[in-house]
This record gives C-alpha cells, sequence and structure tokens, in this order.
C-alpha cells in the first residue's frame, strides 16, 4: 500500500532541526499566542521522522500525546503535559484525474489556505468557499472545516493516518471519518491515536458557484458579478473574512470560539416568539441551529473584555488574547459567557476548539 507516499510529498532532507526536544515554548505555534511550555516535543518533518515516532524512549511513550498542525483551533489550559507532536511535512500534487473529478493530495502540514491558492491557480475550483480559514490541511478534517456553505468532508476522499496504537499506516475513507457538523472521528476514537499525515481531495471538473449563502451571494453581486468564477469566489470570501474575523498575527485567536447549538424546534420556536430576532437556520433532522455570535452579543458582551481575554467587536463568536492572556484567562471568560447565554436563553454553548 502506500503508493501515494511519494517523495514529492514528505521530503527527505529536513529542512529544520529535528528530533525530541523538552521543554519547548507554544506561543509562536499556537494562533491564540497563549504562552504555555511542551514537556515534550517532536516535529515530524518526513515519513522517515514517522520512525522517531515508532522508537519513542518508554518514559516518553508513556506521555499523553497532542499533535499539534497550524495551532489555529487549540486552547493550550497551561502548560502541556505530555508529547506536542508538530505536523510540518508539506507537500502537494495532483495524483489523479477521472471524468469527473481532479484528485489532489496534500501533505498535512501545508497550509490549509496555501492549498487553495494553489489549486485555484491550477484552475481547479471546488475550495474557493474554504479560502483563508487558518489552520493545516492535517487540521481540516479534525473539526470537518466549514465556511460560507461548503464543508470539507464535500471534497474529502481519504487520509493517511498513523496509527499510534500499532504503528502501522492505515488510509481511512469519508465514511469512516464519520464527518459531522464540526466533528470528526479524530474528536472522538481517533483522538490522540490517529496522527493525520495526508488528504487526497476531489475537486469537480463540472465545477459550479456555491453562493447559497446570501452574505456571499450579497457581495458577488454588489461586485456585479453575474456568474463569478471560482478565483471571484475566493476573492469574496477573504474580503467578507478580513471583514468580520480578525489576523491571528494581530489579534490572537481560534476563530470561532463556540458551535453554533442545535436545539428541538419546540425550543426554538419558544425562544422566537420571545426574541423576533433570534438567527436561526432549519436543519435536515428538523433540529435548529442558532447563532451563537447572535446569543453572546445579546448577553452584552459583544466588544467586551475580562482580563486580558475579549469578545472580538465585529464577530461576538470570536474571542480574542488583548496581549498576555493564558489559557486560564480565555476559558474564564468563555466560561461566563455560557453562564449568561444559558441563564438567559437556556441554551448551553460548547467550545469549538480543541482544548490541550
Ligand atoms: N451574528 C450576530 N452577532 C455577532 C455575530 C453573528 O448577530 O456578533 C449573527 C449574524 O448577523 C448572522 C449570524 O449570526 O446572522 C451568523 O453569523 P456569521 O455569518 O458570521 O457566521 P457564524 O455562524 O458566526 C459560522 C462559522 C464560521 C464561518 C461562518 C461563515 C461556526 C462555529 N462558525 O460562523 O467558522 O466562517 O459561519 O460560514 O460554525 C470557525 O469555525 O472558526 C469559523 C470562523
Amino acid at each position: 500500500m502506500n503508493s501515494f507516499f511519494t517523495s514529492t510529498l514528505f521530503p527527505s532532507t529536513s529542512p529544520e532541526p529535528t528530533g525530541l526536544q523538552s521543554d519547548i515554548a507554544l506561543d509562536q505555534f499556537n494562533s491564540f499566542g497563549l504562552v504555555a511550555h511542551a514537556q515534550a516535543y517532536l516535529a515530524i518533518h518526513s515519513m522517515a521522522e514517522l520512525n522517531l515516532l515508532r522508537n519513542l524512549p518508554s518514559e516518553i511513550r508513556q506521555l499523553p500525546m497532542h499533535v499539534l498542525g497550524g495551532g489555529s483551533n487549540v486552547v493550550l489550559r497551561g502548560d502541556v503535559a505530555g508529547l506536542v507532536l508538530h505536523m510540518r511535512a508539506r507537500g502537494m500534487a495532483k495524483v489523479g484525474e477521472d471524468a469527473q473529478h481532479i484528485y489532489v493530495r496534500a501533505a498535512a502540514g501545508e497550509s490549509w489556505h496555501g492549498l487553495v491558492e494553489w489549486t485555484l491557480q491550477q484552475g481547479w475550483g471546488g475550495l474557493e468557499n474554504l479560502s483563508l480559514i487558518p489552520g493545516t490541511v492535517g487540521a481540516a478534517p479534525i473539526q470537518n472545516i466549514g465556511a460560507y456553505g461548503l464543508e470539507v468532508r464535500e471534497r474529502f476522499v481519504s487520509a493517511h493516518v498513523f496509527d499510534r496504537d500499532t504503528g502501522e499506516i492505515v488510509q481511512l475513507s469519508k465514511q469512516d471519518c464519520a464527518f459531522g457538523y464540526r466533528d470528526s472521528i479524530f474528536k472522538s476514537k481517533w483522538h490522540e491515536r490517529g496522527i493525520i499525515l495526508d488528504v487526497l481531495f476531489a475537486l469537480p471538473k463540472a465545477w459550479q458557484p456555491q453562493l447559497g449563502y446570501a452574505e456571499l451571494a450579497n457581495y458577488c453581486a454588489a461586485q456585479d458579478w453575474q456568474a463569478p468564477n471560482a478565483q471571484q469566489i475566493s476573492q469574496a470570501v477573504i474580503a467578507i473574512r478580513q471583514r468580520k474575523l480578525p489576523d491571528p498575527k494581530v489579534l490572537g485567536n481560534a476563530g470561532s470560539f463556540f458551535k453554533n447549538p442545535l436545539v428541538p424546534a419546540a425550543q426554538r420556536d419558544a425562544l422566537l416568539l420571545q426574541y423576533p430576532q433570534l438567527v436561526s437556520y432549519a436543519q435536515p433532522d428538523g433540529q435548529y441551529k442558532l447563532a451563537a455570535g447572535w446569543l453572546i452579543e445579546q448577553t452584552g458582551w459583544k466588544g467586551k473584555s475580562l482580563g486580558k481575554a475579549g469578545v472580538y467587536a465585529q464577530q461576538a463568536l470570536v474571542l480574542v488574547n488583548h496581549g498576555g492572556a493564558r489559557g486560564a484567562d480565555i476559558l474564564a471568560l468563555a466560561a461566563q459567557i455560557q453562564e449568561d447565554v444559558a441563564a438567559k436563553f437556556a441554551v448551553q454553548l460548547e467550545p469549538e476548539p480543541v482544548l490541550m
């Protein structure tokens, strides 16, 4: 198997120092910019380096392991007791095509937006709605990243995954991954066990714009793009994201901090009677998804801070680090917001990033 593991995807010469390290500062490696150290740290740049993982000293092997990609969807609660595995393998390539699709494989350590841009430059549409999402290719399936009417599962074919328990590499299909809203098997059964090495995507040859998301359609209409192409949609998504979401290089954050909660229809109907402005979306299963950003805004938290942690003024779903915050500061603010939303709406908000 593993014929896809070509030297293109996993360069054999490592660009950075390798090997097991201890007491490594992680603030550069998480988009929240939270200050924390890892007890043990190992960066993986190549297939060959996977052997380092297979042959860890026993005292390290016993430690809990946490996989870090772009660090854009994690909250470091404090110093990490355990091994932080940093996926740095690079490479992306077209690996095949059939009548319907172009197949592209990308290594886990590639930047997600870099992949989106590269595919668009090749003239292959399909990922444009997911432009500018921070993080890496390997992180994308974990929370099934989604934006502007598209989720990564719609383009996902399979992933090569290192099974930490057996030391083997397995291939997981879309079905195996059990994708859901901001959810996959990598958050449950394969959590801390499966390490995504690379991902295979299928990009549709009969490309169609996905403009179901009103804000995106409105933006394109305002530009007078009657039939926008994939590049234009990417441009629109980038503009919308830049307007609403803070640049982590300027203001530390991890994107949406809470999932949009799902509630039964009866609960949504009752809330709507009380709050006619409630923002909700019907789901195929009859439930409703509520806009958590709206709920938070109603509690008065938008633009406010608690210590060094704050709620972004343009989008209440995003928590930010105003400088020098620690994980505990972010979590204290999150807990206060959860409490206030629960008290006002009887809705429980669930954090969306991985708590490490
Ligand atoms: N809203 C408010 N106040 C706010 C924020 C939002 O009233 O402060 C209302 C908006 O007016 C709108 C609704 O809430 O009617 C939805 O807002 P928005 O379109 O900004 O999307 P979202 O539900 O807040 C989700 C994803 C984002 C994704 C956008 C666009 C989740 C948890 N978040 O946000 O994903 O970019 O839709 O598709 O599903 C991420 O996961 O990190 C992320 C940024």
